[in-house]
């Protein structure tokens, strides 16, 4: 049985006070849900005081991105030693935002991933694609090369510690939400890529998430699907409300 998540990405929003208080909503109105796990993805800023609001609640927390190296002359960046130094125990790697503004292609996201796996920072691995794309046909093919060339050398145990979330591009930030039908075709599609690739159990066992567009009047059309297995909540996880509504509409 797997177990469903909710997860904020708050991407670059909200300040120290705001950030904090946001959290500490999450942890206390949430305290006693146990069937949905809760993720958020706060600004890399403010990471660090997630620990303290954090600790010893059932909300995890991570970062949104992460450099491949351990350490070393890398102006701007943050290791994965550092992540796991303030407490996170997960990382968005390859969000559409990264693959498009910032130009990250897979080759870069394969490390990246097996540098996460190596620090145990558990990965959820975004993928999905453009409008142009889909409107092409070139559709499952696109994800199934970010599949294989983003999980490129990770064996069948190191999936148990990887959450992959499906995010069509055209379908971030813009209100407009894939139809129940439409994601539930490319999940299980996912899934079946697991099945072909590594075997049935992992294909059973992994999560995937859907995102874009989710809201609470979306949420239980998508998370009583077959093959998905929660949201990455961009906009409505910004405020406390729609965000614990996502979390009690998924139990
Ligand atoms: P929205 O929920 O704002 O569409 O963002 C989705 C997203 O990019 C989450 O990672």
């Amino acid at each position: 049985m797997r177990k469903k998540i909710i997860a904020g990405n708050w991407k670059m929003h909200l300040l120290a006070d705001s950030a904090l208080e946001l959290a500490r909503g999450i942890a206390e109105d949430l305290k006693d849900v146990q069937e949905v796990e809760i993720a958020i993805f706060p600004p890399s800023p403010y990471l660090i005081l997630m620990k303290e609001v954090l600790n010893g609640t059932p909300v995890k927390y991570g970062a949104q991105n992460m450099y491949f190296e351990e350490k070393g002359a890398f102006t701007g960046e943050i290791s994965p030693g550092m992540l796991k130094d303030i407490g996170c125990s997960l990382v968005l790697i390859g969000h559409s935002e990264r693959r498009k503004i910032f130009n990250e292609p897979d080759s870069l996201l394969n490390r990246k991933l097996k540098t996460a796996l190596e620090f145990q920072l558990l990965p959820y691995f975004c993928i999905g694609e453009t409008l142009e794309e889909r409107e092409s046909g070139k559709l499952f093919k696109v994800i199934e090369t970010q599949l294989k060339e983003g999980l490129a050398g990770i064996s069948e145990k190191q999936l148990e510690s990887v959450v992959v979330a499906y995010e069509p591009v055209w379908a971030i930030g813009t209100g407009v939400v894939a139809t129940p039908e439409q994601a539930q075709e490319m999940h299980a599609f996912i899934r079946d890529w697991f099945r072909k690739n590594y075997s049935e159990k992992t294909a059973e066992n992994i999560r995937i998430l859907y995102g874009g567009s989710i809201k609470p009047d979306n949420i239980q059309g998508l998370i009583s699907l077959k093959d998905i297995d929660g949201g990455l909540v961009g906009g409505a996880s910004l405020k406390l409300e729609s965000f614990t509504q996502l979390v009690r509409y998924s139990r």
